[in-house]
């Protein structure tokens, strides 16, 4: 069973692989030719990940899903949110994003936050949709070296630890990624799709 995780990022493709490598073959892009940035146009998570993964899907006629993902922090109303890849302009840039949530949330008591993951999956033209949430806090300033994007400044709620300083199983058995990737997998497992 082979299945295309339309992502140019290689720590989401690290953490799919981890998950889904003993259920079903994952192929990244590179794997088929597809080099170029994907389009991430729209203002939601629900819109992106559809984008994403319906732009390979449609130029490269192989199945596949696509994830996009949002910190959203609730004394930010929401924010970075959707914009969580390029909150402090530039593109990808953890450093400078972190940056900016720990100036925004500088002596703000309500730390409350949440990392929302949405995977589209598109089987033969047939769209589907599943979703991962894990609630936490934002921390004070980093902690831990392990991980990507936001990790260091992130605390899952029920842990002592930020998403950097855990392994990646732990991080993936509890993550926004891991659940909804988990919700893929119970349905390919379940359905009776031919990929
Ligand atoms: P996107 O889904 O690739 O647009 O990612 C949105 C932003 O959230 C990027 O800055 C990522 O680095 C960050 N991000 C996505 N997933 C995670 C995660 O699991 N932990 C920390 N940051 C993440």
């Amino acid at each position: 069973m082979k299945l295309v995780f339309a992502t140019n990022n290689p720590n989401k493709l690290k953490e799919a692989k981890s998950l889904l490598s003993n259920k079903l073959e994952i192929l990244s892009l590179k794997d088929i030719g597809c080099e170029e940035e994907l389009p991430e146009t729209h203002d939601t998570l629900e819109e992106n990940a559809f984008e994403k993964a319906n732009y390979v899907y449609t130029n490269y006629s192989v199945n596949c899903f696509s994830e996009d993902t949002g910190l959203e922090i609730d004394a930010l109303n929401g924010a970075p949110g959707v914009y969580s890849a390029r909150y402090a302009g530039e593109h990808g840039n953890a450093e400078a994003n972190m940056d900016l949530v720990l100036k925004n949330m500088k002596d703000v008591e309500n730390r409350a936050a949440r990392f929302r993951t949405i995977i589209s999956l598109i089987i033969d033209g047939k769209k589907y949709q599943f979703e991962g949430i894990v609630t936490g806090e934002i921390l004070k300033e980093r902690v831990g070296a392990d991980g990507f994007g936001y990790d260091p400044i992130f605390r899952p709620n029920g842990y002592e630890t930020s998403f950097a300083e855990m392994p990646l199983e732990q991080k993936s058995s509890i993550s926004h990624r891991g659940e909804a990737i988990r919700k893929l997998v119970s349905f390919l497992m379940s359905s009776s799709v031919n990929y």
